[in-house]
């Protein structure tokens, strides 16, 4: 099986769990009592950030006592949010060491370890039994994954017959050849952009039914553009999501739009279910 080379992308050095407490305190709130909500400027990794957490939160199917996994949960804000908002409980997996470990202490932070946990590993072969799960989904995690074929096909394994997928990525666009640095790759190592029609090939092949797939570049355009203005006005917030994304961050934010702009990407979200 292909591995997945993010030794580049995720992997700054320093305790990041330090650095969010600190840019918490910077920007005026309490790191006494911290919950959920104040840290989502910083744990949803992904276009558009919380909000977009909370629209597809709306169109999912989860009740209270489901047990979701959340593949590729990074700090695991998305994970937080759902367990607190429906009463789930969620497990997540991330490949990034550093992300398992501060997601951890993020979840001790907020109380929420009778909910939440996060472990190491890949979500090419997920360590899970078979049909665990009410619900899977992966925010902005398969523009790293080589091996579309398992990593859907682990997913669709681990759930129960119905249960959603729901997928959010940067596909490839008609013009392709992204340009680099962007939020998943400095330089293209680690990247495998496939176009949304190959997406919803391999969904259908690895078992999954009822495929809607949405354009969300639009969407996400403004809110890159946005970053980008308040950072060439020098009033980026301390506390953002740019905390994880290394010193290249404003670059690379600037290149996502400019990637959707030109057609060289083409976001989607996913919702589809195991058959
Ligand atoms: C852009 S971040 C998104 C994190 C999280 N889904 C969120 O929305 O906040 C991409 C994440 O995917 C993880 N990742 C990439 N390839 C993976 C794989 N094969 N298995 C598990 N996690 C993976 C990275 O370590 C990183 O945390």
């Amino acid at each position: 099986m292909s591995r997945t080379d993010l030794s580049q992308t995720y992997q700054e050095q320093g305790d990041l769990f330090a650095r969010i407490l600190a840019a918490l305190a910077d920007s005026g709130r309490s790191t006494d009592r911290v919950t959920v909500e104040d840290l989502a400027p910083v744990d949803h990794f992904h276009a558009r950030g919380f909000p977009a957490t909370v629209e597809l939160a709306e169109r999912l199917p989860i009740k209270a006592g489901d047990r979701l996994v959340d593949i590729g949960c990074g700090v695991g804000g998305p994970a937080r949010y759902l367990a607190k908002r429906f009463g789930c409980h969620v497990s997540g997996i991330d490949i990034t060491a550093r992300f398992v470990d501060t997601g951890n202490k993020l979840t001790e932070l907020v109380g929420l370890t009778s909910q939440v946990e996060i472990e190491l590993g890949d979500g090419q072969t997920l360590p899970y039994a078979d049909a665990q799960f009410d619900g899977a989904y992966s925010q902005h995690v398969t523009m790293n994954v080589p091996d579309r074929a398992a990593f859907f096909a682990e997913a669709c394994r681990v759930l129960k017959p119905g249960a959603f997928f729901a997928l959010t990525e940067h596909g490839l666009g008609p013009t392709g050849d992204p340009r680099y640095p962007v939020p998943w790759s400095d330089d293209g190592r680690g990247a495998y952009l496939i176009t949304p029609n190959e997406t919803r090939a391999a969904l259908e092949a690895a078992g999954f039914t009822d495929i809607h797939i949405q354009e969300t570049g639009q969407h996400y355009l403004s809110g890159y553009k946005a970053a980008v203005a308040k950072a060439e006005a020098g009033t980026l917030p301390a506390f953002g999501v740019h905390l994880l994304m290394g010193d290249s961050a404003v670059d690379k934010i600037r290149n996502a739009g400019i990637n959707i702009e030109e057609g060289r990407t083409c976001p989607i979200q996913v919702i589809c279910r195991k058959a």
